[in-house]
């Protein structure tokens, strides 16, 4: 049985959604209203009373007891896209339900985390901003007894986007011999970078202000640079990270990703050329790169 709470009205904009309810109606065990973050017009997100979503076979169902934000979940809603997906990625929280094509040891009542696929048109119930979500089974993790939900929900994207780039940053590094990597700034996506290219036994050379140098240096920076001078960018810190690595600097992961950052990042890179790994696309400005 399913309520409405009062002043909220159904989403049933996206015609995706509403077939799918309607074919699997009679289908959902859980007897407890939905509450998810919809998208609704270009650049506005609603809470809104929704529909359980179905368990496919490959999904797990998962009730969430605490989320992560991640820039994405701002900007997926301004870009184009349809109405009436589930905004938000990263959950952690407790299973419910489990698909019969799920290859993990998972149960009911188990701790569970990581992320979902928001703003999706083609599974518009694909997001993980909601008090019931459905999710890619096999891609999802247990808790550990001593993470906390709270600090569970935060690793799903920031560890598995920089965990793909810095491996294949290594990769790369490893292929043209190069010894460093460089991924810039104290985002919260750097944080995760530094540890694991320290783990991969990478020289570390970052930017970041000021206030954030000890934390950066705890996290296992080996060269950290003060990219602002004056409220300005110091358009010089390239070519300081340059000398400092008597221009061997191969690899360079850009971890902020404004054309600032861009500038700097192909700046560091010595006159052997290199690689740029970004996380949105932008253009390297070196044309050697
Ligand atoms: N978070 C994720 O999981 C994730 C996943 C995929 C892609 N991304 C993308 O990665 C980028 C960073 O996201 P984030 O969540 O990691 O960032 P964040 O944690 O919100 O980053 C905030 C920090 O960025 C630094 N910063 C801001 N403007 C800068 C600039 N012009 N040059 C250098 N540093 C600057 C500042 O460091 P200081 O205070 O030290 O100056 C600021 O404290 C975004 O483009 C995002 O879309 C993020």
């Amino acid at each position: 049985m399913s309520m409405i709470a009062p002043g909220l009205e159904p989403c049933y904009q996206n015609e995706a959604w509403v077939a799918l309810i309607a074919k699997n109606a009679g289908c959902i065990s859980i007897e407890a209203q939905n509450y998810g973050l919809i998208r609704e017009g270009a650049g506005n997100a609603v809470l809104r009373a929704i529909p359980v979503p179905q368990l496919r076979d490959d999904y797990i169902l998962v009730r969430t007891l605490a989320i992560a934000l991640n820039p994405t979940d701002w900007t997926t809603p301004d870009a184009v896209g349809d109405d009436g997906t589930l905004v938000g990625c990263d959950y952690a929280g407790i299973m419910e339900e489990v698909g019969k094509a799920v290859k993990k040891p998972f149960k009911k009542g188990e701790r569970i985390a990581r992320f979902g696929h928001r703003g999706n048109d083609a599974n518009p119930e694909n997001g993980a901003f909601a008090r019931y979500i459905a999710i890619k089974g096999n891609l999802q993790i247990h808790i550990p007894d001593s993470v906390s939900f709270e600090a569970a929900c935060t690793v799903g994207v920031g560890v598995t986007t920089t965990g793909v780039c810095t491996l294949l940053c290594a990769q790369i590094a490893a292929a043209a011999c190069g010894e460093g990597q460089d991924p810039h700034g104290s985002t919260a996506t750097e944080t995760i970078t530094s540890q694991f290219a320290k783990l991969l036994g990478l020289k570390v050379v970052t930017t970041c202000s000021p206030k954030h140098f000890r934390l950066i240096k705890e996290l296992g920076a080996d060269l950290i640079y003060d990219y602002m001078r004056r409220s300005l960018h110091d358009t010089k810190v390239g070519e300081k990270t340059r000398a400092a690595t008597d221009g061997k600097l191969k690899n360079v992961f850009d971890t902020v990703n404004v054309e600032t950052s861009t500038a700097i990042c192909a700046d560091t890179i010595g006159p052997d050329s290199g690689v740029y790994c970004d996380l949105l696309g932008l253009d390297c400005p070196r044309l050697d790169i």
